[in-house]
């Protein structure tokens, strides 16, 4: 029996989970996940289309694969994630990349394992990919890549339409979870052994479960969950953010006092062109009843560089944002086209060279500060759930504090998924370097 199965993820904590998801799908039917792809006999790629990076990477892998295919026409190549939810990558690869056998979307995931019976049995390819998504279908499987953490959905889709952004086409409109369903599924993982539930959407704030339950109401509920030890969200849109959430970091207790609050660009006319639906001094003044409500608090984002129509003026807005609210961390992006979106048909698209030197100029001003903000934590003690040793030394072991930030300490294997009191010594611009005490 030809049964081993790699999945390679591309994308988000969303498609990163969907991968979770098809594992513990396969595994339930009697296959073994590999860790390489030329040990498998199923592959699957699963993608993203957020920007053209992860799309030319997606194709570069796909050509890989036509050699194995001729010297081993049982081998079986699937692809799915966000890419395949636009006709225009579909017709690409049928014409193009015939070798592959079974293309599915986002919004039909536990349909696979049908999908895949129907080409080990029938040798006939499979394409089947829903507009939208349907009803949630509740109880699948998911094969966890942590043991002591978890990725956990509360809705899926986005209903914002950020003019430069693929997520609403290729993830459809919004739907929420059943609170009592998230309450369960998080009681069962505690169960099974996880401490830190990191709570996944698009856009968390606008989550709107069974009886009125927001999502604020859903951190109360499962800060009551016994046994857990730590809640995280991913991500929240600055225009949701809602005071009842600010008072949940201080009411619970379970609520790491961190979040990644996406702020994309500094310049209020830009963020009009975004759709984004606030403006500089909104999103600063969230910032500062933020960090006023829950001194400490830690916080991340994402900067789109060189959106079309972008001046010096208006990047020059983002570094002073950037400095007022003295991020811990940033993802920075070169603004990139995706088809099908309003910005796609934008004037005045940013020359690459005048992105790429913004782009400079934005990364070394969120490395300085990441640096200054983690050298401030010298000295102080900080409460670290171990994750397990480092992949290049086996002695020196990581793991996240409250506040999400790396530590790197020398540890053992008794550690591992447990909270430790860690002394930082030294603080780097990705990571703090600590012993356990
Ligand atoms: N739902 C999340 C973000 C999902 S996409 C939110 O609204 O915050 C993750 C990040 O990718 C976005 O925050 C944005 O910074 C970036 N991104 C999305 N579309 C992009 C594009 N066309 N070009 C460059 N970066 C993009
Ligand atoms: Fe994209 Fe905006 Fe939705 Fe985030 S909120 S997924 S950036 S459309
Ligand atoms: Fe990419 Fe889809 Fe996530 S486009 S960022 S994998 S929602």
């Amino acid at each position: 029996m030809r049964n081993t199965f790699n999945i390679q993820t591309f994308g988000c904590q969303m498609n990163e989970h969907d991968s979770e998801v098809i594992a513990g799908m396969l595994c339930e039917k009697g296959f073994a996940q590999v860790a390489e792809r030329k040990d498998a006999d199923v592959a699957i790629i699963n993608t993203c289309s957020v920007r053209d990076n992860a799309d030319k990477r997606f194709f570069g892998t796909l050509g890989q694969l036509k050699k194995r295919k001729m010297h081993d026409p049982e081998f079986t190549v699937c692809v799915c994630g966000c890419m395949m939810q636009q006709q225009h990558v579909i017709d690409t690869i049928k014409s193009k990349y015939p070798w592959v056998d079974i293309i599915f979307g986002t919004h039909n995931i536990h349909q696979f394992p049908q999908l895949l019976d129907n080409v080990l049995k029938e040798k006939k390819k499979q394409i089947e990919v829903w507009p939208d998504g349907a009803e949630i279908v509740e109880g699948l499987p998911a094969k966890r890549l942590h043991k002591t953490k978890a990725l956990v959905n509360i809705m899926f889709g986005c209903n914002n339409f950020c003019t430069y952004c693929i997520v609403p086409y290729t993830r459809g409109r919004e739907r929420s979870r059943k609170p009592e369903d998230i309450v369960n599924e998080v009681k069962k993982l505690v169960e099974d052994g996880v401490k830190e539930i990191m709570l996944l959407g698009q856009n968390v704030n606008s989550y709107k479960g069974e009886g009125d339950v927001d999502f604020a109401d859903l951190i109360y509920m499962l800060n009551q969950v016994d046994g857990l030890e730590r809640i995280r969200f991913m991500t929240s849109h600055p225009k949701d953010l809602s005071d009842k959430l600010i008072q949940a970091f201080v009411e619970c207790d379970k609520l790491c006092k961190n979040i990644h609050l996406p702020v994309q660009s500094g310049s209020s006319r830009i963020l009009k062109e975004m759709n984004r639906k606030y403006d500089k001094e909104k999103y600063l003044s969230l910032v500062k009843m933020l960090k006023d409500a829950v001194p400490g608090i830690t916080m991340s984002t994402d900067i789109i560089v060189g959106f079309p129509g972008e001046t010096e003026e208006d990047f020059l807005e983002t570094l002073d944002l950037v400095e007022k609210v003295r991020y811990d961390s940033a993802f920075t992006f070169l603004y990139s086209i995706r088809k099908g979106t309003p910005a796609e048909k934008y004037e005045n698209q940013i020359p690459e060279d005048v992105k790429h030197e913004r782009f400079n100029r934005l990364v070394d001003l969120v490395n300085s500060i990441s640096a200054e903000k983690n050298a401030a934590y010298i000295g102080k003690v900080e409460k670290v759930l171990v994750e397990g040793p480092s992949k290049t030394n086996s002695k020196t072991y990581t793991g996240r504090t409250d506040g999400f930030k790396l530590v790197n300490f020398i540890g053992n294997p008794d550690m591992v998924g447990k909270i430790v009191d860690v002394r930082i010594t030294e603080g780097k611009t990705f990571s703090l370097e600590g012993e356990v005490i």
